[in-house]
């Protein structure tokens, strides 16, 4: 574990490095927030498969389904959705350092995976201020963003089938 940490915390300050250079810094933010070498993190308990459901897919459906809506949101709506962007915030740390599925420690180890991993707190941000000031187009184009990252992701790394099996149910939402 520990091994693949100073592992990963290099190969991260390497894609730092590249992306500084090639597209500024607005692609790594995950790299940024990355562990240094001998500051020890909790390691993440559970499969990227399961966050994926459980974390990042339900917190994301709160952004896109209030965007979606018609009507004007209540203030109790935009705060759900204010909460549900900072656990997608949070979310893109815990999918950057990877868990313990079978596959997770190397797409940890790539410096795509961090770059997709930062976007995804990036963007979740932008939907954070949309919330913060209440703004609905905002929110709409911060959830279309999303999409791009959960797709671009999704298109570099994602397997046919989970790994695990943990499939996104559409029926609990
Ligand atoms: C950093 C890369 C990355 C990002 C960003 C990402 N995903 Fe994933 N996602 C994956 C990978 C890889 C898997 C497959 C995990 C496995 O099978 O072990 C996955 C699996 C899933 C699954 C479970 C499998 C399924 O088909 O039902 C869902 C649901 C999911 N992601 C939703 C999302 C949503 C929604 C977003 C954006 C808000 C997103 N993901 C962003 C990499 C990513």
């Amino acid at each position: 574990m520990y091994v693949a940490t100073k592992r990963t915390t290099k190969i991260l300050a390497f894609s730092a490095v590249l992306a500084a250079s090639a597209y500024g810094l607005a692609g790594v933010t995950g790299a940024a927030s990355a562990p240094s070498a001998g500051s020890p993190h909790v390691a993440v308990p559970i499969s990227t498969n399961a966050v994926m459901v459980a974390l990042v897919d339900q917190a994301a459906h709160e952004i896109w389904e209030g965007g979606n809506r018609t009507r004007n949101l209540t203030d109790r709506e935009w705060l759900l959705i204010e909460q549900h962007a900072v656990q997608l915030a949070a979310s893109g740390s815990v999918v950057s350092l990877g868990g313990t599925g079978k596959a997770d420690r190397g797409w940890a180890l790539s410096p795509a995976w961090q770059e997709w991993s930062g976007k995804l707190s990036t963007v979740a941000l932008e939907a954070k201020k949309a919330a913060d000031t209440k703004n609905k187009v905002a929110l709409r184009a911060s959830g279309d963003a999303l999409v791009n990252v959960c797709v671009g992701c999704h298109m570099v790394f994602k397997p046919d089938a989970p790994s695990e099996g943990i499939m996104h149910q559409p029926q609990l939402h």
